[in-house]
């Protein structure tokens, strides 16, 4: 893996470090990566792999995360806070955060930040609302990290740990990705349609019900950025010319009907349509939309861009507290 992480990123290992200044203070949306600070920041995940490798570091031992999550994780929270624990940090947490904390009072978002934000180094929050990242980040004393906000906000980290995942394995440009499933409201899809929109002749296809389709701020940034896509019902149009397929799950209180989730699934069936070296990528949890049949096929890499979340949110909490 080392050979083609540094294969593909030694074009772009030198505007890495003309820009190295260009330093983050919050991650609230994907469109504030660059690809030098994407770059620095897969140099630093591959390092985290050897971290981890040698059972972490102590250089966070004075280092405190808080992760303040109001809707539920499993993927998100456990990584970050396994991420900090592996750099030898320190993590405050609560879940249910509208319950277990002064939310249950009436507490507002704003005021519950400064609080935490006086007690730690870093704050990761997974706020109900959309747009809640945003308002957090503007009173946060120290660096905020958008964990997932709202429906049809982003999910800047995971489109990270997606992009990190793609790049491990092919050059970002040139690709042409498949995202499939409830894209109106998909935060994860969202977010990583703004990542992949940074690399040159990438083409994008939106796969979906029509009325689940990718907003159109979405569709005016690639636009506005020269990006093609192109919007499309059905998987056979695309599946058999995509490098990489990233699934999404459809809610059942947004399908009309089982059947049109089904129409979206990828399963044996749809595996023997895609091209031989295709990625296929989800961000998890699914449900029915990725048949457990494909699990064992070696274009599966959903479970390996799962683990990749730790690594890529190491390097990021370095990128944030050094
Ligand atoms: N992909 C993702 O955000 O998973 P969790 O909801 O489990 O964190």
């Amino acid at each position: 893996m080392a050979e083609s992480l540094i294969a593909a990123s030694v074009p772009e290992r030198a505007d890495a470090a003309v820009q190295r200044d260009a330093k983050l203070r919050h991650v609230v949306e994907s469109q504030q990566f660059t690809v030098p600070l994407l770059m620095e920041l897969f140099d630093r995940t591959a390092g985290m792999e050897r971290v981890v490798a040698r059972g972490g570091s102590l250089d966070f031992r004075s280092k405190i995360m808080a992760t303040l999550f109001y809707a539920p994780s499993t993927r998100t929270r456990f990584s970050f806070e396994a991420a900090m624990h592996r750099l030898g940090g320190s993590v405050l947490s609560t879940e249910h955060a509208h319950a277990f904390s002064s939310a249950v009072e009436g507490e507002q978002l704003e005021d519950t930040i400064r609080i935490i934000g006086g007690y730690c180094d870093v704050i990761v929050l997974r706020p109900v609302e959309e747009g809640g990242a945003k308002r957090a980040a503007q009173v946060s004393p120290v660096p905020l990290i958008n964990a997932g906000d709202g429906d049809g906000g982003q999910h800047p980290t995971q489109a990270l740990l997606d992009l990190y995942t793609i790049f491990r394995e092919r050059p970002l440009n040139g690709l042409r990705v498949a995202i499939i499933g409830e894209l109106d409201r998909g935060r994860t899809a969202r977010s990583l349609a703004y990542l992949l929109a940074k690399f040159d002749r990438v083409k994008l296809f939106f796969v979906s019900p029509p009325e689940l389709r990718m907003r159109r701020d979405i569709l005016d940034y690639l636009d506005e950025h020269d990006i093609d896509y192109e919007i499309e019902q059905e998987i056979d149009r695309v599946i058999g010319e995509v490098d990489v397929v990233y699934q999404t799950r459809i809610h059942p209180d947004r399908a009309s009907n089982a059947e049109m989730v089904r129409r979206y699934a990828i399963d044996s069936s749809v595996l023997q349509r895609m091209k031989s070296d295709a990625l296929i990528l989800h961000p998890l949890p699914r449900t029915v939309e990725l048949d457990r049949s494909v699990d064992d096929d070696p274009r599966a890499m959903y479970f390996r861009q799962a683990r990749n979340g730790l690594f890529v949110r190491m390097a990021l909490l370095t990128m944030l507290l050094e």
